[in-house]
């Protein structure tokens, strides 16, 4: 079958190749691959600086954000021919740590986990796979082909899973959410805040295109870098961009029990100034927290996919909406209906971003490494970079 594949570490390598059918012991059910999205990481590893491939082979199959549909299931798996499907990215460790046995591999504690398409694990971007169901996510039939942004929505939902599990280690009620970012992921956190009904500001460089339209259509408010206003006293911070000395000098501010999450990877190497004086009495007189996320376990999949009944028993099912926020969670008289899809009201979604941005005006921002991704395509039966007949696809 033909697959994308890279020699792990050597740039230009990229290529469309003919590699074997996926292996039984791949799993009981076999997907038929209906699009792959290309995030920040897939470029890396396209670059040659990042990604693994299987233990005694020479290429790596990339692809991690996927859509595809089932041939065929074997009884007992819980699914059937014909259902749209992700797969899940990382896989536990062969220990296993304590994380990675409970179902926490997002949080393997040895560094031996692997990963779909990055890390020992041979992807999604081939015609076919095969793949056990405890990795495997239903998708909404509705989502048609969105339901390829799946995977870099968990990525928010884990953010977000983290930032209420934190927020609950004392009795809290935020209002107010700041996302840096409006990239594929920085998009994805808002909608998810919106949808918690927050009121969310999502910060940017950019004055034109379709950001700040898209912003507002999901009923969060477009703020420039460089003018916080209202959106510098949020009480939760979602960094999608991985710039983050912005938000050490700007951002530390004298913001009660602030919690701030960084999704955004920036190269390492660079230099800023912090006054971490400064830092640590904003962190220890606010009872603030900063703090990083990756990756995704099923729990936060089945989030994304049903954000509307995954939600942990100890969340308040409906935080208090601010006045401007409907109390479903949308703007009061802006949809967020998509001209070309129908979906459960919590995925919604119109077009997404195929760019994102890394510079702003008076606060540079370093180009982030992964999540924020220069380009986002779907693979179809025109992608560039390889083709073959992609049958069934909705
Ligand atoms: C993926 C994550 C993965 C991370 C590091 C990201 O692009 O979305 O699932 O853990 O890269 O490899």
């Amino acid at each position: 079958m033909r697959a994308i594949t890279v020699v792990p570490g050597k740039q230009g390598s990229v290529a469309c190749t003919d590699m074997p059918e996926p292996p039984a012991e791949d799993g009981p059910v076999l997907v038929q691959t209906q699009a792959i999205g290309v995030c920040g990481t897939d470029l890396e590893i396209i670059n040659g600086e990042y990604g693994s491939a299987p233990p005694g082979q020479d290429r790596l199959i990339i692809g991690h954000e996927s859509l595809g549909r089932v041939v065929e299931a074997a009884p007992g798996t819980g699914f059937t021919a014909g259902d749209l499907v992700v797969g899940i990215v990382r896989r536990r460790d062969p220990v296993p740590c304590p994380a990675c046995a409970a179902g926490h591999w997002d949080m393997c504690v040895n560094g031996r986990y692997t990963e779909r398409g990055i890390k020992d694990r041979h992807g999604y971007a081939s015609e076919r796979y095969r793949i056990h169901p405890e990795y495997l996510v239903t998708v909404d039939p509705g989502l048609g082909k969105l339901g390829v942004l799946l995977e870099p929505a968990t990525v928010v939902a884990k953010a977000w899973d983290h930032i209420e599990r934190i927020g609950h280690r004392a009795a809290w009620a935020p209002q107010t959410v700041l996302v840096t970012g409006a990239g594929p992921i920085g998009l994805l956190a808002a909608l998810l805040s919106v949808q918690r009904g927050y009121q969310t500001y999502v910060l940017d460089r950019v004055t034109e295109g379709r950001k700040p339209a898209m912003v507002q259509r999901l009923g969060a408010t477009y703020v420039q870098s460089g003018d916080f206003g209202e959106a510098g006293k949020a009480d939760i911070i979602i960094e999608c961009t991985g710039y983050v000395q912005m938000l050490l000098e700007v951002g530390a501010q004298h913001v009660r029990y602030r919690i701030t999450c960084l999704t955004g990877v920036s190269a390492a190497g660079s230099e800023a100034t912090v006054d971490p004086g400064r830092l640590n009495r904003n962190m220890v007189l606010q009872n603030s927290v900063i703090f990083g996320s990756v990756n995704a376990n099923r729990h936060h999949y089945e989030m994304a996919a049903n954000p509307a009944t995954s939600r942990p028993s100890w969340t308040s099912p409906t935080p208090s909406p601010p006045s401007t926020i409907s109390s479903a969670g949308e703007p009061n008289g802006q949809g967020l209906e998509s001209p070309e899809v129908t979906a459960p009201s919590s995925t919604r979604a119109t077009t997404w971003p195929l760019t994102s941005s890394v510079r702003s005006g008076s606060i540079s921002m370093a180009p982030m490494k992964k999540h924020t991704a220069p380009i986002r395509v779907w693979l179809s039966a025109r992608a560039a970079l390889c083709t073959w007949p992609v049958t069934g696809l909705m």
